[in-house]
C-alpha cells in the first residue's frame, strides 16, 4: 500500500539528518567559487583585454540594408563571383550586412589605417569569424554592432559564419582583403605562430566610442577557402 505523502506526516528516510562535514566544505568551497565567477562577470568586462566594447545602436534592418547599399554605390570598385568589392577610404565606417547565406559586400581595407567595422544582420542571428584570427562577433538582425578596427597585417582573409543559420551556413564565407600600407614592404609572408592580440583602450567600458578592436598579426595559413 502506498503511503500518502503529506505535511503533516513526518517522512521515512535520513533525509533530515545534519550535513556532514564533508558536505558543508564542499557547498562552502562551491559557493565562494560561484561568487568569484559571479565577481569575474563585471570585473573581466572592465578589465579583459578581449572585450572590446562596440558602438551598439538598434536599426531597422532594412533601413541598415540601405545603408549598406548606398555604402556600396559610394565605394564599389569592382565585382567578384556577382558580389561588390568596395574600397572604403580609411577612417571611414565601413558596412558589412550578413544574410541568408552571405557576407555583403567584400572588403578591401589598408594595413595600419582605421576603420569603424558596422556588422548587422538582414534576417537572423549569424556569426562574425575571421579567418584565421580569433576573432568572433555576433551579429544580430536589428542591432548595429560597430567596431573600432585597426588592420595592422596585410593579406587576404575570410569571414565564415559561426552561428549555424540554416542549410547554407557552412555555405556562407565572406572576404576582407588587407592592402599593405603604402610606402611600406609588403608583409604578405608573416612568420608563423603569431597570435591575434584584441586590445581595447585603456577608456572606461561605459564611453564605448574609445574602446578599440585590433586585428594583430597571424599566419595566414589556416585560411578557410
Ligand atoms: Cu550565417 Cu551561419
Amino acid at each position: 500500500m502506498e503511503e500518502l505523502h503529506s505535511a503533516l506526516v513526518a517522512p521515512q528516510g535520513v533525509w533530515w539528518k545534519r550535513a556532514g562535514k564533508q558536505e558543508k566544505v564542499w557547498v562552502t568551497v562551491s559557493f565562494v567559487w560561484c561568487m568569484i565567477l559571479f565577481a569575474m562577470m563585471p570585473l573581466w568586462h572592465i578589465k579583459g583585454g578581449q572585450n572590446p566594447s562596440g558602438i551598439r545602436a538598434t536599426v531597422d534592418p532594412t533601413a541598415y540594408q540601405r545603408r549598406v547599399e548606398q555604402f556600396v554605390a559610394d565605394y564599389k570598385t569592382g565585382t567578384e563571383a556577382g558580389v561588390p568589392v568596395v574600397s572604403p577610404p580609411p577612417g571611414s565606417d565601413v558596412y558589412l550586412l550578413a544574410r541568408m547565406w552571405q557576407w555583403y559586400p567584400a572588403l578591401v581595407l589598408e594595413e595600419g589605417k582605421s576603420y569603424v567595422l558596422h556588422l548587422s544582420s538582414l534576417d537572423i542571428n549569424h556569426g562574425f569569424n575571421l579567418q584565421p584570427f580569433n576573432v568572433n562577433f555576433q551579429v544580430v538582425p536589428g542591432y548595429d554592432y560597430g567596431l573600432r578596427i585597426t588592420p595592422n597585417q596585410s593579406g587576404d582573409y575570410r569571414i565564415i559564419c559561426n552561428e549555424f543559420c540554416g542549410i547554407g551556413h557552412h555555405l556562407m564565407t565572406g572576404k576582407i582583403l588587407v592592402k599593405p600600407a603604402l610606402g611600406a614592404t609588403s608583409s604578405a609572408a608573416p612568420a608563423a605562430g603569431t597570435a591575434l592580440a584584441l586590445v581595447s583602450s585603456a577608456a572606461p567600458a561605459a564611453t564605448f566610442a574609445s574602446s578599440e578592436a585590433r586585428l594583430a598579426q597571424a599566419a595566414p595559413q589556416g585560411v578557410v577557402q
